[in-house]
């Protein structure tokens, strides 16, 4: 079955995949100002580093469409998510435009909105090609978070590597932690390899370390939301658990970061703001709270995996390897401001 766009220009709004409603529901929004799409990346309606980026592109052209201060929308699309340097990216790309003459800036805005939403189908069917390529027959993948087509505007980045090493008979088995606390791994992950036939199975976070102590882990695939520039990675909070538990077991750990994600502008993963979200995202689910009422919780959205534990990471370029402060400053990016 063919998975639904994450995001789709009409001509006058942007319609929006709403992955709150899944697995149960495939709905979309439909919106047509500003302070919709920055309201639905901050409520995580759209999520994935690169949909977020290309969301708030289509945020700026709705902004030019209703006349808004375009300042003040660049900046409330930049702050609605701290840490996907997607985001960034493509704002920067929109801002650029906006020196043109306001009479043409609304069809330019278009152009480059369509060109960000074409290349990051084209970056990441790249990365999925190179990232299928590194895989061994008959593999057993282990994922976090979701990284797939609805998290892209093209074919996902891990995700999308194992539903491509599946079509092309070289996955086995798809392990999907379920990615606490916002369940990002049961929810979307796992509906959208069921869509795509693809065999797998959801495990609590914490279970991985057993799996790759049976043996039955032959490599991790994660996606990011920002590499900095000595090769650390921020990404959903688990995956430096998970790497740390891939090193114990002598388990390859790769990252998939098209180029959006790369930002050669931060140091390391200590200058990364990680985000921090609400509490009542751990102490309810589905919210029916499951703590009592005065406990106290920490929701760090992110972690930081550093450099020396990941195995490679798959670009569109090509994979990645150590020392990553030289490969990654080799490639050619456009750099964030
Ligand atoms: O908070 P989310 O759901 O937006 O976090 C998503 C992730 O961390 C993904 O793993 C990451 O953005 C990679 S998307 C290809």
């Amino acid at each position: 079955m063919a998975l639904p766009l994450s995001l789709e220009w009409t001509g006058s709004s942007l319609r929006l995949l709403d992955q709150r409603q899944l697995p149960h529901r495939v709905s979309f929004l439909e919106l047509t100002r500003w302070q919709e799409v920055a309201d639905a990346i901050v409520s995580m309606a759209v999520r994935g580093a690169p949909a977020i980026g290309v969301a708030a592109a289509w945020g700026v052209v709705l902004a030019a469409r209703e006349g808004a201060v375009l300042s003040e929308a660049l900046a409330g699309l930049r702050a609605a998510r701290p840490t996907a340097v997607n985001l960034g990216w493509a704002l920067d790309r929109m801002a650029e435009a906006l020196g043109v003459p306001s009479s043409c800036a609304v069809d330019q805005l278009v152009a480059l909105a369509s060109c960000i939403e074409a290349d990051d189908r084209r970056l990441t069917q790249a990365l999925v090609d190179h990232g299928v390529g590194l895989l061994p027959t008959g593999c057993r993948a282990l994922h976090h978070c979701h990284t797939g087509a609805i998290a892209t505007a093209g074919v996902g980045t891990a995700l999308g590597v194992i539903a491509a090493a599946h079509s092309r008979g070289v996955l086995r088995h798809a392990w999907l932690d379920e990615t606490r606390p916002r369940l990002q791994g049961a929810a979307l992950s796992a509906w959208e390899l069921g869509q795509l036939n693809v065999p797998c199975t959801v495990i609590v976070d914490g279970a991985s370390g057993l799996l790759m102590r049976r043996g039955e882990v032959d490599v991790v695939l994660v996606g990011c939301d920002r590499v900095a520039a000595n090769g650390d990675v921020a990404n959903k909070i688990g995956t430096y658990n998970l790497a740390l538990a891939a090193r114990a077991h002598g388990v390859p750990f790769y990252v998939c970061a098209p180029g959006s994600s790369i930002d050669r502008s931060t140091a390391d993963g200590d200058a990364i703001t990680i985000e921090e979200r609400s509490e009542q995202e751990i102490t309810a689910i589905g919210g029916v709270p499951i703590a009592a009422a005065d406990v106290r919780a920490w929701n760090p959205a992110f972690d930081i995996t550093p450099a020396h534990l990941i195995s490679g990471i798959i670009t569109e370029f090509g994979v990645l390897r150590a020392p990553y402060r030289a490969a990654l400053a080799a490639l050619p990016l456009m750099d964030q401001r």
